[in-house]
């Protein structure tokens, strides 16, 4: 898919106020410094679309740009970043999960993994989360050329026994880096073939 436009729209804290729009959207998750704003950037062929920092817990609220005028693309905080107070988290954690749970164009939830290290509970405990309560969601395997190919294929073959445990089926995934742009095609791909299903058709 190609991508002609792309425009950052708003940021806010309150689902309620998320662009008023039935546009299909499409969300990114996972734990802080994973890549997330980072992967938008590379997909929208953008250097500062999505702001992006070496240090964990940059992107701080719900962020939607519209692409082509006619789909979303989510940015959202991070989790599992220590540095930010209790009362913080709670106050993440309170919005975000409201996000999931009330935004029902919200069509697919990539979740974040870093390639390099092995299945953390905080991401299978969200995964179980979005599950239980029917989130889709497809895993995204990040930052990919910090890996060698050998080493990279086995923490993927690692993860699937891991969801294995819980999951009858590992979900759809992709491998992604967006210093080289391994995995874009892919992922803009995928988002094209569900938006088919939504928009009308020209
Ligand atoms: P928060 O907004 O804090 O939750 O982080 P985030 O998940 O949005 O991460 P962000 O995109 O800001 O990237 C964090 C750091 O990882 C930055 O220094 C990026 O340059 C780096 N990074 C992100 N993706 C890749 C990648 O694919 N390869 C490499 N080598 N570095 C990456
Ligand atoms: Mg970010």
């Amino acid at each position: 898919m190609k991508i002609k436009s792309a425009e950052f729209v708003i940021s806010n804290s309150d689902v309620s106020k998320c662009p008023d729009s039935k546009l299909p959207e499409y969300a990114f998750i996972g734990r802080s410094n994973v890549g997330k704003s980072s992967l938008i950037n590379s997909l929208t062929n953008r250097k500062d679309l999505a702001k992006t920092s070496g240090r964990p817990g940059k992107t701080q609220l719900i962020n939607h740009f519209l692409i082509n005028q006619s789909w979303y693309l989510v940015d959202l905080p991070g989790y599992g970043y220590a540095r930010v107070s209790k009362r913080e988290k709670k106050t993440f954690q309170k919005f975000i999960t409201a996000y999931f749970e009330k935004r029902e164009q919200m069509l697919c939830a990539f979740v974040l993994i870093d390639s390099r290290h092995k299945p953390q509970p905080i991401d299978l405990e969200f995964m179980t989360w979005l599950g239980e309560h029917q989130v889709p969601f497809c895993i995204i395997f990040t930052k990919a050329d910090k890996m060698k190919p050998k080493a990279l294929e086995r923490n993927i073959n690692d993860y699937k026994a891991e969801m294995l445990q819980t999951w009858t089926e590992m979900p759809q995934y992709f491998v992604t880096s967006s210093s080289s742009g391994l995995g874009k095609e892919e992922v803009l791909a995928f988002i094209q073939s569900i938006n088919e299903g939504f928009l009308p058709q020209h």
